[in-house]
């Protein structure tokens, strides 16, 4: 996510150029080669949805939802989910994105092999290695639409798809689809808001973000730090572990400080 010098000034979610987000030259600036950063992220993701369904028991035999909210041009966090799902809701705002996502559930990038090969590390991806295209061509769902509505309550107070998913994944988006805190921690509780009870799940935020350039489009960021994060969980989550990446080598992806990365358990509470 290439930076600009100056911090943005203020930009709501629905002000940013979602419509002219280009999947292809956001994939070529973050995804065309896997990034040490991208490595260390599946690895860790990994071991926390194979211990977790270890610990559980839970394996091939009672296949779950999975959700990935705002995937964009980035087909791994899916991957990280495909060996327990039997559907994964590609959930997702902007219109070119949704067709990259349409266009790749059948016909995959080749630069995506890269980023299966460090989850097959684990037997539980190894296990389906063989059948990994026609199980992510047949699990996939690309939906359009708000991530901010997932959370929103009808007329009887009930809130959308409360609870739906039983895994879940969110990447570079709470941060990074608005200047505004109220909206980062509002898109936050709408990602844990849409997993059930119990259910394991991953998110990532880029750390002190000025905002970022897709082609010759600007979007904007909330600049948040570790601290800032976990207390965005605090309500929806009673244990999570989170990672900080900021080596020298993570940095390839300007305007920002670090990364980090959040992984846990829904609570039955909030
Ligand atoms: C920085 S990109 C992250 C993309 C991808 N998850 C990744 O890991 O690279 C932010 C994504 O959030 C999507 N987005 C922005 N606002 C959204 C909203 N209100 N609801 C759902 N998705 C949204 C954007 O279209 C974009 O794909």
């Amino acid at each position: 996510m290439t930076s600009r010098a100056s911090v943005d000034s203020p930009m709501l979610n629905d002000d940013a150029p979602w419509d002219d987000f280009d999947p292809s030259a956001y994939f070529d600036q973050n995804y065309r080669d896997l990034l040490d950063a991208d490595a260390e992220i599946l690895s860790f993701v990994r071991n926390h949805f194979s211990d977790h369904f270890r610990e559980h028991g839970e394996y091939l035999e009672r296949p779950i939802l999975g959700i990935d909210i705002g995937a964009g041009a980035n087909l791994y966090p899916a991957l990280t989910m495909l060996p327990w799902c039997r559907e994964i809701t590609l959930f997702e705002r902007a219109p070119k994105n949704v067709s990259y996502l349409r266009d790749q559930r059948l016909h995959a990038d080749p630069a995506w092999d890269s980023f299966w090969q460090v989850l097959r590390k684990d037997p539980a991806y190894t296990r389906i290695d063989t059948e990994r295209t026609e199980r992510f061509r047949k699990a996939i769902r690309v939906q359009q639409g708000n991530l901010f509505a997932l959370g929103r309550r009808n007329v009887f107070g009930l809130r959308r798809s409360a609870g739906r998913w039983q895994i879940g994944t969110m990447f570079f988006v709470a941060e990074s689809i608005s200047t505004s805190h109220k909206e980062f921690l509002r898109a936050v509780e709408c990602f844990m808001r849409s997993l059930a009870p119990g259910a394991p799940f991953a998110a990532a935020f880029m750390e002190g973000s000025t905002g970022y350039d897709v082609g010759n489009r600007h979007f904007p960021a909330c600049d948040v730090d570790e601290a800032q994060v976990k207390e965005s969980f605090r309500n929806f989550a009673d244990k999570i572990e989170t990672r900080r990446l900021s080596e020298v080598s993570h940095m390839v992806r300007p305007g920002h400080t670090g990364i980090i990365l959040v992984c846990g358990k829904r609570n039955p509470k909030s």
